[in-house]
């Protein structure tokens, strides 16, 4: 049998690996700059830890969950999003029982059973954050503008935050009766989903991608008609603070996020031009995630933003990193010299490679090219001799001869 990675599942290398960990850098940066400390939780979780959080008749927990049953009959679930396992941590771990506002981030794999198609991956990967114990609607707007700022770093064109609340457990079954009313009429033009989501979760009827639900989605009643008054105050400190944040949105009252867990706060970041990726980010509050989970009633609101899909809005030289500098040794006594001065290279903002002695200098530059390196460094006999080295600018097509401590200075001010 030839051997081959298991189907939906993809590896990531050069050159999309670069954009991966450019993006991972600067949420990583963004995220410690806002007080976050990073929470690493198991990949693996008990499977109610998330049937009980995102909602029984979820997309997710309906029929995308990696479950296997380990030796004892337990059910155990790869981890297809953040904020259950973050939650279920942040319990085991007694983190509540400091009682303060807690910020938390993560970055790494998913796991979901969805059907293959552009941005839609088994394994997929998110930067997301979660703040414990801060219901002001101060927090929603800060992680919307930590996100708009992740997006401006990375220079993401032709985006647009998009924003909803969906009230709570006071005001939404009022909706979801409105809902109720409006679809059942309508019930024979909706899919098979939508058509058990009516029995179990209209609100999610919303949220369907197939396009005849969407058609009659349109005309549907919007819950900010329906929002009881504190969740109406809620929603309007949030946009109140966006402005304040200088974050531009726009409200879409069709949002309402594919998970239970969601109250209030709702969004999404879509980009314009790439609709066929699906949305780039989504988050929101969840004010009874925590109590849900067995702790005591902690509000919450977080995002998640997906690596892979934002991978694909990044601008190649965007992610190129740090200059390549290819050590070029003209036999093994020269590699033997660059062997002992490689600790010279350790403060330098470059990466090195030295290159393999037995091939010929012309060989080893143009593998230098090929690899779009920006500098050689070739030493031989004679520059071992006169304790110098050749530094080749490989883009500019120039050469020079210095001393060693010279070329450390010249590529010190790169
Ligand atoms: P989510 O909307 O399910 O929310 O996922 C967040 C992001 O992950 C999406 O916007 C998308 O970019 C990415 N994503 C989801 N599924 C896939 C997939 N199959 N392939 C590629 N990318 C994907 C959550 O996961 C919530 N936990 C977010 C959150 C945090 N809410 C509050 N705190």
């Amino acid at each position: 049998m030839k051997l081959q990675s298991v189907r939906g599942f993809r590896d990531i290398f050069p050159p999309d690996i670069s954009k991966f960990q450019r993006i991972e850098s600067v949420a990583r940066e963004t995220f410690e700059k806002f007080g976050f400390e990073k929470l690493e939780t198991a990949y693996l979780e008990y499977e109610e830890v998330f049937s009980k959080s995102l909602g029984a008749d979820s997309d997710i927990v309906h029929k995308e969950m990696f479950i296997f049953t380990d030796s004892k009959g337990r059910k155990i679930a790869l981890r297809p999003e953040g904020t259950a396992s973050v939650v279920r941590a942040y319990l085991e771990q007694g983190f509540h029982v400091k009682g303060s506002e807690q910020r938390f981030y993560y970055i790494g794999p998913m796991f979901r059973h969805e059907r293959s198609q552009k941005g839609r991956f088994r394994q997929f990967y998110q930067a997301g954050i979660e703040i414990l114990g801060n219901q002001g609607p101060r927090v929603d707007a800060e992680t919307c503008f930590i996100l708009w700022q992740i997006a401006k770093k990375l220079k993401i064109e032709g985006l647009s935050l998009e924003v909803n609340s969906i009230g709570d457990q006071m005001c939404r079954p009022k909706y979801r009766d409105a809902l109720v009313a409006y679809f059942e009429p309508k019930k024979h033009l909706l899919c098979d989903d939508c058509k058990n989501r009516l029995a179990t979760n209209p609100l999610r009827i919303l949220d369907c991608k197939n396009e005849s639900c969407r058609a009659i989605a349109q005309k549907s009643p919007v819950i900010l008609d329906y929002l009881c008054e504190p969740c109406r105050e809620h929603y309007a400190g949030f946009k109140k603070y966006l402005g304040l944040f200088q974050v531009p949105f726009v409200e879409n009252p069709r949002i309402v996020r594919g998970l239970d867990y969601y109250t209030r706060t709702a969004f999404e970041l879509v980009s314009k031009e790439a609709s066929y990726l699906g949305e780039l980010a989504g988050g929101g509050r969840y004010d009874g995630l925590v109590e849900v989970m067995g702790g005591p009633k902690t509000p919450a609101v977080g995002f998640a933003l997906g690596i892979d899909r934002v991978a694909e809005q990044i601008k190649e030289e965007l992610a190129s990193s740090k200059p390549l500098v290819c050590l070029i040794p003209l036999g093994t006594e020269a590699e033997e010299f660059f062997v002992r001065r490689l600790n010279d290279f350790q403060n330098l903002n470059v990466r090195i490679l030295i290159g393999e002695p037995s091939r010929s200098v012309k060989k080893q530059l143009e593998l230098a090219d090929k690899l779009s390196a920006s500098y050689a460094i070739i030493v031989g006999t004679n520059e071992l001799a006169q304790g110098a080295a050749i530094l080749k600018n490989l883009s500019k097509r120039e050469q020079s001869e210095l001393s060693w401590e010279q070329l450390l200075a010249k590529l010190k001010n790169l």
